[in-house]
């Protein structure tokens, strides 16, 4: 599977067979003026790596949660305008603002903690994530997988729970895409590294560190703490906008907890 990073917490996943999908896509400056309103510094210090409209005639975009850095207006409303047609994939607070922003609510797919959908040959599992505040209490974060090919845990927007290892660990990701960004009340370099502890990842793709003056800090911590952890070896940054091929870690067991829940067979006629 190949994965490109677009900055903050946004990727491009393709798969084998040519399926595309592209999640929480921040393709714009919008957040600068939601900091300055704030008082932050929010203006993004890297040129978008896509234009929204380059995403018309990818299979899927999907979303963890409704803040602006993950659905965002200067993206998705160009994108729907161009003729983008794919399937989004949300869950409620988010799936209600693509709504708001003028998707069609009729091919919005909910998730939430364990439900499992397929997206060509994708197949994606909400996992748990800890919302930032009361505004959106229903973050998620995903799994996603090919078949034959590696299995990505993205820990979407998130504080630090032990139920976050405990709820993803018998799914054994090959690969685990975590945010390091704390002074947003996300995972720290020191809990993302506990957490990847904890998992078992080959490999850990931070982000959500790089984008913005005021949330930014450099990957380099987060390694300190895989080191400490005894775990440095699965440092494995993505290069901004570089797309990076992912396959099965080749020590991964073969008895693997499903991503879809089995379909229950009709017993055969006698
Ligand atoms: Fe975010």
């Amino acid at each position: 599977m190949a994965l490109g990073w677009l900055g903050q917490a946004g990727f491009v996943l393709k798969s084998p067979q040519g399926c595309c999908l592209a999640l929480d896509p921040y393709l714009s400056n919008s957040c600068e003026a939601v900091g300055k309103a704030a008082g932050l510094n929010l203006r993004r210090m890297l040129p978008t790596a896509l234009r929204p409209q380059e995403l018309v005639g990818f299979d899927g975009i999907l979303f963890t949660h409704s803040h602006q850095d993950h659905v965002d207006p200067e993206t998705v409303v160009p994108y729907l305008r161009a003729g983008g047609a794919g399937a989004l994939v949300a869950p409620h607070e988010a799936a209600a603002r693509l709504v708001n922003l003028g998707a069609d609510a009729g091919r919005i797919t909910l998730m939430w903690p364990n439900r499992a959908h397929r997206i060509g040959d994708f197949t994606l599992r909400a996992t748990f994530a800890i919302p930032f505040g009361g505004d959106d209490l229903t973050h998620i974060g995903y799994l996603v997988e090919v078949r034959g090919g590696p299995r990505i845990y993205f820990t979407g927007d998130t504080d630090y729970n032990e139920i976050l290892s405990l709820s993803v660990a018998p799914f054994q990701p090959d690969v685990m895409v975590s945010v390091i960004n704390p002074a947003f009340r996300n995972l720290s370099p020191r809990e993302a590294a506990r957490l990847a502890k904890a998992i078992g990842p080959r490999w850990v793709v931070p982000c959500h560190h790089d984008l913005f003056p005021d949330n930014s800090l450099p990957d380099r911590l987060f390694r300190t703490n895989l080191v400490l952890e005894g775990i440095a070896d699965m440092f494995c940054p993505v290069e901004y906008g570089k797309m990076r091929l992912f396959r099965k870690d080749p020590r991964r067991r073969t008895r693997l907890q499903p991503l879809m829940p089995e379909t229950v067979s009709e017993k055969p006629k006698r």
